[in-house]
């Protein structure tokens, strides 16, 4: 039987990816490439749905492939690419916005909650159409199984029915993907505020830990996270949200149960767990940042490999966009 085809995309709006990425998607990504055909790409159109420097944009484009390969994808045994390097991810927006209604795509909550921050006026059309190029990176690659975090489920459910429309209207064209959200993984929240998860959008860079941070920061933040009143090691998301992150991550990253740990910290106390966790995730990340900074001391090198992962990419998704030009109706240039 052949794997099955999985894709996932990842923005470039951070200077570092942080542990919330590296554990709720990276570590995924890397550990399905062998089991599945996988493909994965920096979104940079996604980004610019809101504003970016361009120089920034350029640089954060990069570090974020930079980081995929530093954490372990290896470009012989997937597909990694920059979106914008496949311009079959844009016309095929265009057809797929053509079919998705105008109060279909204004029920999209992640749009509410973007522009509700942005300001009305600000809100970009781009931002609103924001999951019908989403919808296109998916059904491009004929895609099984689309590894994302709870939040994108209402973007899948928008992708399965543009598919469904589509094949329905049209004739068979595109694979109906379903959300591979996946069990057992680890919610990471802020260390400053463990009540919201780790995100760059919501907290001071004090909650959130860099995949590129140096050891010292790290020790630091983690010897400053928010930890909750008494002083037993114990997991309870409601009286100790605190200890419970802390938890989590040790879990996380060794593969230990939370379970064990909290018989193995009995008494010692949160400056004990603290430390030990910190050693935890200086030791786990060390490798993956020397990695992307080795990956980053050869630009030249780094973009060839997305020059071959575009390759890739655009011979599977020239094959799609092929039939659904023919499907439409648009007259082939002769
Ligand atoms: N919207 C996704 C997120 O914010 C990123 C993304 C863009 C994506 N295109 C994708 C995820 C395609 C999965 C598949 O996490």
């Amino acid at each position: 039987m052949s794997r099955p085809r999985v894709l996932s995309g990842i923005q470039p709006t951070a200077d570092s990816f942080h542990l919330g990425n590296y554990l709720g998607a990276l570590r995924q990504w890397v550990a399905m490439q062998d089991s599945c055909d996988a493909f994965y790409c920096v979104v940079d159109l996604h980004a610019i749905t809101v504003p970016q420097d361009p120089a920034v944009l350029r640089r954060r484009t990069r570090v974020a492939a930079a980081q995929l390969f530093g954490a372990g994808l290896d470009p012989d045994r997937c597909t990694v690419f920059v979106q914008s390097h496949v311009p079959e991810h844009v016309e095929l927006a265009w057809v797929l916005g053509c079919l998705t209604g105008f109060g279909e795509a204004s029920r999209m909550v992640q749009f509410k909650d973007k522009s509700a921050k942005a300001g009305p006026d600000t809100a970009s059309v781009g931002l609103f159409t924001y999951p019908i190029l989403q919808a296109a990176d998916i059904l491009l690659y004929q895609t099984d199984q689309v590894p994302v975090g709870e939040d994108q489920r209402q973007h899948l459910e928008l992708t399965r029915d543009l598919a469904q429309r589509f094949n329905h209207r049209f004739g068979e064209t595109f694979v109906i993907p379903r959300p591979y959200i996946l069990p057992g993984v680890a919610k990471i929240a802020d260390l400053q505020d463990p009540t919201i998860k780790m995100s760059k959008s919501s907290s001071s860079p004090q909650g959130i830990v860099d995949v590129l941070e140096d050891p010292a920061a790290i020790r630091r933040k983690i010897g400053r996270a928010v930890t909750d009143a008494g002083t037993e090691v114990r997991a309870d998301e409601e009286a100790k949200p605190g200890i419970t992150n802390l938890l989590r991550i040790y879990s996380a990253l060794t593969g230990e149960a939370v379970a064990s740990l909290e018989q193995r910290y009995a008494g010692a106390g949160y400056g004990t767990l603290k430390k030990d966790l910190a050693d935890v995730v200086v030791n786990a990340l060390a490798p993956v940042r020397e990695r992307t900074e080795k990956m980053l001391a050869d630009t030249d090198h780094l973009d060839r490999l997305l020059a071959q992962g575009a390759s890739r990419a655009r011979q599977v998704a020239g094959v799609t966009m092929a039939a659904v030009r023919d499907r439409v109706g648009l007259l082939p240039p002769s």
